[in-house]
């Protein structure tokens, strides 16, 4: 079975999809374990490079760190995010997924809403490439942080884009920060899987910026569990490398030639 189906197959059973974003081999060789989808999200832009929007990466930078990420894959999808303004019109996005489908050799594409841009989702399905959905806050056409879907006619227009992007030919949507009494009318009229971020329990799968799960990125809103204090952890270890260097107790005899 392809492994794209494996993730439409998920909606109809009990299991819920687990998904993390990834910038770098080595975590993703971590997350392989434990992960169905892996998403080079353009969050690469704030969690990795400082960005202040994630408008700011560019499609290169994102290509060297998915194809850093797929060096790390065995089993997951390998998921990657279209960066702001490099899938504007159906011609541009054509030439430039195809880039990044041949250069990053990833499974799939993540094209963020901007309610309109639907036709585009179902011209690159119709060319062999696969393609997941996002809605709700979506960062790159939204300047300003708010959960979604609390008014009605949000709600209506929530619902009616995912019916959209699923009759595209979608595979997957990501609902980003929507309330979850949306969020499940979303996922109970689609018949692809939901993956939530801020959208509650009640989506098909989850998944969150790896970054802010293990407590590295310095940004935790409500949405965000610290599974891990990675901060805490390296402090530790830095206190005792400066210590060990000035007092002369690192490098021992055993690490030197
Ligand atoms: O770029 C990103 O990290 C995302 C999130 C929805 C996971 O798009």
């Amino acid at each position: 079975m392809k492994l794209i189906d494996k993730i439409k197959r998920i909606k109809n059973s009990k299991r819920k999809l687990v998904c993390l974003t990834a910038y770098s081999k080595p975590i993703a060789k971590i997350l392989d374990r434990y992960c169905d989808l892996v998403l080079v999200g353009d969050s690469l832009a704030t969690a990795f490079y400082g960005m202040k929007s994630t408008r700011e990466i560019k499609l290169d930078t994102m290509i060297t760190h998915s194809t850093s990420v797929k060096k790390g894959l065995t089993k997951s999808i390998l998921v990657f995010d279209m960066p702001f303004n490099t899938y504007k019109n159906i011609k541009e996005a054509k030439k430039n997924i195809r880039e990044v489908f041949r250069k990053s050799r990833c499974d799939a594409v993540k094209l963020e809403s901007n309610g309109k841009n639907f036709n585009i989702v179902k011209k690159i399905v119709e060319s062999g490439m696969p393609v997941m959905g996002h809605i709700g806050y979506t960062p790159q056409y939204k300047k300003t942080f708010k959960p979604q879907g609390l008014k009605q006619k949000e709600e209506k227009k929530l619902i009616l884009d995912a019916i959209k992007i699923e009759r595209a030919g979608a595979f997957a949507i990501v609902l980003e920060c929507i309330n979850f009494k949306t969020a499940k009318k979303i996922t109970e009229s689609i018949n692809i899987p939901t993956i939530g971020i801020g959208s509650s329990n009640v989506c098909d799968g989850q998944i969150l910026v790896i970054d802010d799960l293990i407590g590295l990125s310095g940004f935790y809103p409500k949405f965000v569990k610290k599974y891990a204090n990675l901060e805490k952890i390296l402090n530790n270890a830095l206190k005792k490398f400066r210590s060990d260097v000035i007092r002369e107790k690192f490098p021992t005899r055993s690490n030197t030639y």
